[in-house]
């Protein structure tokens, strides 16, 4: 708290010749988010004003097997080629509480216990970290750069690709590690019913997939009446193809962040001292 006020301080006293007070002030409006998923590990700089990419998008692809070690070597050269020396915010696909990774799906089961704190701060010299859950960081990056639905009333937001991630939002506020992707639907795990990866591996056509991915969103409508449903991943760009088939009383809406989502939310959540 004490520095977040030091820093206002030198903003607001930016005189032209202060270069280095300046700088100072600047580091808050500039962040650093690291999205680490199953193909690529992807990092940039966010402008947290506007969350556009300051600079282009490094990608490094995901080591195999993507070890915890293994992966925090690829997050730490993603930070030495962008020459970043503040606060990294990063995502993983896993429930995280008290900076301890507790689950696994589409990551190496070596994940589970593992405290990303102390393994991202030993990769990464002892800067500020924050590690939170990749559809968590999506949830606040739309909420506070993307579709207006998601800033009002209780909003589900769902990540479709190699799994199902999904965000709660109570007024853009979140309700952190939510997990839905693993809820059981006809006896089956969400994820494995309505992925984008379902789509793909099983070539289903639009509508299959479309009525797996009613049948989900019609058990999470039962149990948690949410207003609206975000729906982000690769597919949210095709969403001519499956929204219209969609037969659910609550309304459907694409996200607008995209593949920007999980970066921009890790570098948000690091500059917000956010530690789920
Ligand atoms: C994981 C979630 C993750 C989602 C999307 C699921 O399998 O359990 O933590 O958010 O995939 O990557």
């Amino acid at each position: 708290m004490f520095h977040k006020t030091i820093i206002v301080v030198f903003l607001e006293n930016c005189l032209p010749k202060a270069e280095v007070i300046c700088t100072l002030g600047r580091m808050t409006e500039t962040g650093f988010g690291i999205d680490i998923g199953g193909s690529g590990i992807k990092g940039a700089r966010v402008n947290l004003k506007t969350g556009e990419f300051i600079d282009e998008r490094i990608k490094i692809a995901t080591p195999k097997p993507a070890t915890p070690e293994a992966v925090a070597e690829v997050v730490a050269e993603i930070i030495s080629q962008a020459e970043w020396e503040g606060p990294v915010g990063i995502t993983l696909p896993s429930v995280v509480r008290g900076q301890i990774a507790l689950s696994a799906a589409n990551i190496d089961k070596s994940w589970i216990g593992t405290d990303v704190h102390e393994l991202f701060d030993r990769h990464l010299n002892g800067r500020e970290i924050t590690v939170l859950n990749d559809a968590d960081a999506a949830g606040i990056a739309e909420a506070t750069f993307g579709n207006p639905a998601a800033r009002e009333g209780a909003v589900i937001l769902l990540t479709l690709g190699t799994g199902i991630g999904s965000a709660f939002l109570v007024d853009g506020q979140l309700f952190p590690n939510t997990e839905l992707g693993h809820m059981i639907v006809d006896g089956e795990e969400a994820e494995h019913l309505a992925a984008a990866s379902v789509k793909e591996n099983e070539d289903l056509s639009w509508k299959k997939w479309a009525k797996h991915l009613n049948k989900v969103l019609s058990e999470y409508e039962k149990l948690f009446s949410p207003s609206v449903f975000i729906i982000g991943g690769g597919i949210s760009r095709k969403h001519e193809k499956w929204l219209p088939l969609m037969e659910l009383d609550t309304d459907i809406v694409p996200a607008e962040l995209r593949n920007r989502a999980g970066i921009v939310g890790a570098a948000m959540a690091v500059n917000q001292h956010l530690t789920p």
